[in-house]
């Protein structure tokens, strides 16, 4: 695996290939980033990733400065998943200056959800992707292929919509989530956990299958009472000591509200267990 700091590094090591397959990472890898390499290794003739951590996309009490930078341990698992090429600029390589022009995502999806509690993450996620996508795709001619985990449901969206608006020839293919054998969807941010709050880290996938198992019980019918099923889901965590931000089940097309008994659905969640907020999914 060879690795690149700068961006003339990356071109050098990129020189030769048309077709590359990238995983953006902020590092702290776990086997859902693994995955997302294995699964981009048949994609093109080169697989790259990226370990870095965009002060852009945290609030400032957010956990920017803790964020757990694992450099020795992350390129030997990228180099034993099959990763060609580690893009790991530092920050004054990405943003040699104050960014000043930013992707602004369209509010309409990128202020829901995650968007409301964490404002202006979305900025910061297509602002930096789009840079990252210049960076690893910028002398490419063929297929070019970028890879994100489902877990980020809402992210994956609004990087689609990204590539879609501005014309990027790009595919962009989803990773499905990856989840520990209790059903924990693995998260850099797990790691945050004390042993009883991962015990208990559970509850938020599973609360997310009781959801997912009301609506297909009522699937087609309307006659499921989505508010009060929602409003329940919140309930259940508080009462076990969790500060949920948000347990909904929306359309998949655009994340808002359904409308109609028959839209495709998705219910997601994002909520605090002592000091770490885990976010999760998963399609009806
Ligand atoms: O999902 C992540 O790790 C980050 O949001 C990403 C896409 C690498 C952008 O910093």
């Amino acid at each position: 695996m060879r690795i690149a700091h700068t961006l003339e590094e990356l071109r050098a090591h990129l020189s030769g290939h048309q077709h590359p397959a990238f995983v953006p990472t902020m590092g702290n890898l776990h086997a859902g980033h693994l995955a997302l390499v294995r699964q981009a290794k048949p994609l093109g003739d080169v697989t790259v990733a990226s370990i870095f951590v965009n002060r852009l996309q945290f609030l400032p009490h957010e956990d920017f400065d803790s964020y757990p930078r694992t450099w020795e341990r992350d390129c030997t698992l990228l180099k034993d998943a099959g990763c060609d090429v580690l893009f790991a600029p530092k920050e004054k390589v990405l943003y040699p200056e104050p960014q000043t022009f930013k992707i602004q995502p369209n509010p309409a999806l990128a202020d829901l959800l995650e968007g409301q509690f964490r404002p202006g993450f979305f900025v910061g996620v297509a602002t930096v992707v789009m840079k990252l996508f210049g960076c690893v795709f910028s002398e490419s001619k063929g297929q070019r292929t970028a890879l994100f985990g489902q877990k980020d449901y809402q992210q994956l969206m609004v990087i689609r919509r990204l590539v879609q608006q501005f014309a990027l020839p790009i595919d962009i293919v989803a990773g499905p989530t990856q989840r520990d054998a209790d059903g924990l969807a693995l998260s850099s941010r797990n790691g945050y956990l004390s042993p009883s709050e991962r015990a208990e880290a559970v509850q938020l996938s599973k609360t997310l299958q009781s959801m997912a198992a009301a609506l297909r019980a009522g699937a087609g019918t309307g006659a499921t009472d989505i508010p009060a099923l929602e409003a329940q889901a919140m309930d259940s965590l508080r009462a076990r000591g969790w500060a949920p931000d948000y347990l909904v089940a929306r359309r998949r097309s655009d994340l808002l509200p359904p409308t109609a008994s028959d839209e495709p659905l998705v219910v997601l969640g994002a909520a605090r267990l002592g000091s770490t907020r885990l976010i999760d999914n998963l399609e009806v």
